[in-house]
């Protein structure tokens, strides 16, 4: 199934304007597409114990996986600008249950990067023996 890739921009940029940060003003949103054809969404919630702060990408597989949802075929981050990549610790909760995933970034000028899961974390921990 091709990806709608216009509704995940106009998904992300909409859960975007949800985004809770007032501690660093640094909003964020993702629409994730799940194989149902579903679109979950995230947006960053901060906290003012900053480290419980959590990120939109976890927020939005978190939400789809509650949803039983586990598969995904695309992920839109947006964010101020198309430099807004996935953290660390969301790409490997991607890793999680994408083997790969093509996604893309979007700022708020339109501008867009394309990556995937693979490219930003190669080698990803998996529990195998
Ligand atoms: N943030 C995200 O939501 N996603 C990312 O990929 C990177 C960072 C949030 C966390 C925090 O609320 C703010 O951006 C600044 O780090």
């Amino acid at each position: 199934m091709s990806v709608d890739w216009d509704a995940l921009i106009a998904a992300a940029q909409k859960v975007r304007q949800n985004a809770y940060a007032p501690y660093s003003q640094f909003r964020v949103g993702a629409a994730l597409l799940g194989k149902s054809g579903r679109i979950y969404v995230g947006c960053n919630v901060e906290n003012a114990s900053y480290g419980l702060t959590i990120c939109a990408e976890r927020n939005a597989v978190f939400s789809a996986v509650a949803a039983g949802e586990r598969e995904f075929t695309a992920l839109v981050v947006a964010g101020e600008s198309a430099q807004v990549f996935p953290c660390g610790a969301c790409r490997q909760v991607l890793a999680e249950f994408c083997d790969d995933l093509p996604i893309r970034i979007v700022g708020e000028d339109g501008n867009q990067r394309e990556t995937s899961l693979k490219e930003l974390l190669p080698y990803a921990f998996r529990f195998k023996r």
